[in-house]
């Protein structure tokens, strides 16, 4: 058993009160590699914003848990090497799919914990929860539920439709369980094609699909009956089509990738929204960096010659998103 507290992590309680308080939403990014690792830190770093390390269980399989764990550990020595005297860094597990993974995460030095049993019935996602929780408050883990079912299809996480949530369950479901956070379904979904482009608009100025508004009304509801209590948003890429043009003209096939726009996810960040979860952004701006190397120097076969610029790529992005979209930094001096 390894506390989280021993690598110099942090839990997300605190984190999330000041971000609640403060109107701003912290930045949960996916990792499976060292490239990704850096960018966020360094990006977190910069911008002295909390952060959220996210690890899926396809993450788990891709990377291994134990290095991804001393990623983690090694990451907080890495943010003080870059200035970053106070790191606030979670380890998370994302969309854990049982109470056996939550606990091995938590044993070896996790901070908190999803447990994603929103395609269960109700009493069975309270049951799994709660037996989570007991768990992991035990070691001052904090562990983030979910209820409502979001639509979409990204690899170890599927549903193929989805089921807003009722605000009238939440305030049964976090009283019952003991979360510390809740994963609501508001029309956001996983993967760089949130909608078709039939379910779209047309902007008359740019020109560009913009998906259907998300249900705001749901998240007013769900912040009437918990209010104060932390909401979470999965799904949250936007989809950057700068990135997606970038990946199309250097020989990509992607097609009529759509995702949230950014006004409304600073919306909901300035609500009880305090964690916002983003990954498609990031593989799209690796991917987009890596496939211009690729085109444009054909003879370059250094990885670091096409990882680097991949870095790069994501840094901006994860900057770009602290401080225009989140609004998260400046909030851990
Ligand atoms: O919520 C889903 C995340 O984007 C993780 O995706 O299961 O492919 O690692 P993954
Ligand atoms: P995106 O696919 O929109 O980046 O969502 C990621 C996510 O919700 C991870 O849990
Ligand atoms: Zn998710």
């Amino acid at each position: 058993m390894i506390s989280y507290k021993e690598l110099g992590l942090v839990n997300t309680k605190e984190m999330f009160a000041k971000a609640i308080e403060g109107g701003y939403a912290i930045p949960a990014f996916n990792f499976n590699n060292m490239e990704q690792l850096q960018a966020i830190i360094s990006a977190a770093a910069e911008t002295k914003s909390p952060v959220i390390l996210q690890v899926s269980k396809g993450a788990r399989q891709y990377a291994n848990q134990t290095l991804l764990r001393y990623m983690a550990e090694g990451a907080v020595e890495y943010a003080k090497e870059l200035g970053w005297e106070n790191p606030q860094i979670v380890l998370h597990l994302d969309h854990g799919d049982s109470f056996e993974t939550c606990k091995s995460c938590i044993d070896m030095g996790f901070s908190s914990v999803m447990i994603d049993g929103s395609h269960l019935e109700y009493d069975e996602n309270v049951a799994l929860t709660k037996k989570v929780v007991e768990y992991a408050h035990q070691f001052d883990v904090t562990v983030e539920g979910e209820l409502g079912v979001l639509a979409g299809v990204e690899d170890e996480v599927s549903s193929d439709h989805h089921t807003y949530t009722k605000p009238e369950e939440v305030v049964d479901f976090v009283t019952k369980t003991g979360c510390d956070s809740l994963a609501i379904s508001i029309g956001t979904s996983h993967g760089a094609y949130k909608f078709t482009p039939e379910q779209c608009t047309t902007d008359p100025e740019t020109g560009l699909l913009v998906p259907p508004m998300l249900a705001f009304d749901v998240l007013e509801g769900v912040e009437k009956e918990l209010p104060g209590f932390p909401i979470v948003l999965h799904g949250s890429s936007s989809v950057p089509q700068d990135e997606v043009a970038t990946i199309n003209q250097y020989g990509g096939a992607l097609k009529a990738a759509i995702g949230i726009p950014e006004p409304w996810l600073r919306k909901a960040a300035e609500s009880a929204v305090c964690k916002i979860n983003i990954d498609s952004d990031s593989r799209l701006a690796m991917t987009a960096a890596i496939r211009e190397v690729f085109a444009t120097k054909p003879a370059e076969f250094d990885p670091r010659k096409y990882l680097g610029p991949a870095r790069d790529n994501m840094k901006k992005l994860y900057i770009h998103k602290i401080v225009n979209v989140l609004g998260s930094n400046g909030k851990a001096e």
